[in-house]
């Protein structure tokens, strides 16, 4: 598939290798391409936020949250699109890791409401980057929650995350992105507070 992942930081830049290793391809929508810092990127993958999405058939957020919802009005008319939202709402403060919103609103919800008329889908959020295009160097598959309202195109996006190693599970609606962002700062507690690291994943067994 034509994917356009916008941002290339942690999440981006391994979700590009992740993707482009199944065979699909993908262009990185970053505001300023040719940025030192993306020196190291393969100069034919990167571009323009607009440029990257124009003709990408799954658009892909992984932007900071404060940045998202500009980053989605540089994308221009998204309707009929499919956007896969990796973004959580995270502050943190002396009080530790929280939500910007959450419980009765998710960030998922608020990427549908800025990027109008696209199916949003909510995943690739609850687990460290850097095992994003490792999931299957793990003994038991990890799994990856999707949550998003359309049925019709959300095949397609349980195919993408399933491509990356993982198994893909099907969260339902869009609105239980208000259960996967809390579940991304279980990851985070787990791995910098708890003294885990990085390198685990949630799972789902099944008795029997
Ligand atoms: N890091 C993780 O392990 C992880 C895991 C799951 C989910 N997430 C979530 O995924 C999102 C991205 O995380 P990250 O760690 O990859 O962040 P990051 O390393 O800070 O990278 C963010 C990228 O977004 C770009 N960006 C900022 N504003 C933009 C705009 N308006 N248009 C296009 N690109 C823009 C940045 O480019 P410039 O720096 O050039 O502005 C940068 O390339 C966050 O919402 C985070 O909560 C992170």
């Amino acid at each position: 598939m034509r994917i356009a992942i916008i941002g290339a930081g942690s999440v981006g830049q391994t979700l590009a290798q992740g993707w482009s290793k199944a065979g699909h391809a993908v262009k990185l929508g970053v505001l300023n391409p040719k940025a030192e810092k993306y020196r190291s990127l393969p100069a034919a993958q990167l571009t323009t936020p607009a440029a990257a999405a124009a003709d990408a058939e799954i658009i892909v957020l992984a932007t900071p949250w404060p940045k998202t919802e500009a980053a989605i009005g540089g994308l221009g008319n998204l309707a009929g699109r499919i956007v896969v939202d990796c973004t959580n709402p995270l502050t943190s403060g002396p009080q530790g890791m929280g939500l910007e919103i959450g419980h009765d609103i998710s960030g998922g919800e608020k990427v549908a409401q800025w990027a109008k008329g696209a199916a949003v889908f909510k995943t690739l959020n609850h687990i460290g980057a850097a095992n994003m295009a490792t999931a299957r160097e793990f003994k038991v598959r990890p799994a990856m929650f999707v949550a998003g309202d359309d049925a019709a195109k959300k095949p397609a996006v349980l195919k993408l995350v399933g491509d990356l190693g993982f198994e893909a599970i099907d969260a339902g609606p869009l609105s239980n992105a208000r259960l996967l962002e809390p579940l991304a700062m279980l990851w985070i507690d787990q791995a910098l507070v708890r003294g885990r690291g990085p390198d685990f994943a949630f799972a789902l067994v099944k008795r029997g």
